[in-house]
């Protein structure tokens, strides 16, 4: 049996230690916000947070996480900033790379409270939304940025 913290309650499961987060998360445990797509920690859409920290689900296995914080979308309050600035500015079109794209934002805000436009299109380098609301990630970025407390 592997221990896991999810949104911060306590979850076992019956699978090998080797078995990618991912795959845990959507099948023993049903949280299907965290999406597959590259499969190879390359487009950004399976990102969770561990203990704070953006990590691709897709390449990390339950062994490394059974000792952390995992938080998925659904773990972040309804007011969370990053919440509020999605819904305000409409970022989502099909939705599936979304949940990804903002758990790696609060990673990104925690270590950049106040980002240039520089840094925000650093940020988005390396996740892929293949609908193209990029324009409105930004915007949506730069939003949670001056609504969150500081
Ligand atoms: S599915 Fe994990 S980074 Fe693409
Ligand atoms: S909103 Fe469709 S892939 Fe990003």
């Amino acid at each position: 049996m592997i221990s896991l913290t999810v949104n911060g309650q306590k979850k076992q499961v019956d699978v090998g230690a080797e078995t990618p987060l991912l795959w845990v998360l959507r099948d023993n445990l049903g949280i299907t916000s965290v999406k597959y797509a590259c499969g190879i920690a390359e487009c950004g859409v399976c990102t969770v947070l561990i203990d704070g920290e953006a990590v691709r689900a897709c390449t990390i296995s339950v062994e490394e996480v059974q000792q952390s914080d995992i938080t998925t979308v659904e773990g972040l309050p309804a007011d969370h900033p990053v919440k509020v600035a999605w819904i305000e500015k409409q970022v989502p079109q099909c939705g599936y790379c979304q949940p990804g794209i903002m758990l790696q934002t609060v990673d990104f805000l925690s270590r950049q409270p106040n980002p240039s436009e520089d840094q925000i299109n650093d940020a988005l380098d390396d996740v892929i939304c293949r609908c193209g609301t990029h324009p409105r990630i930004k915007q949506a970025i730069q939003m949670a940025a001056e609504i969150a407390p500081k």
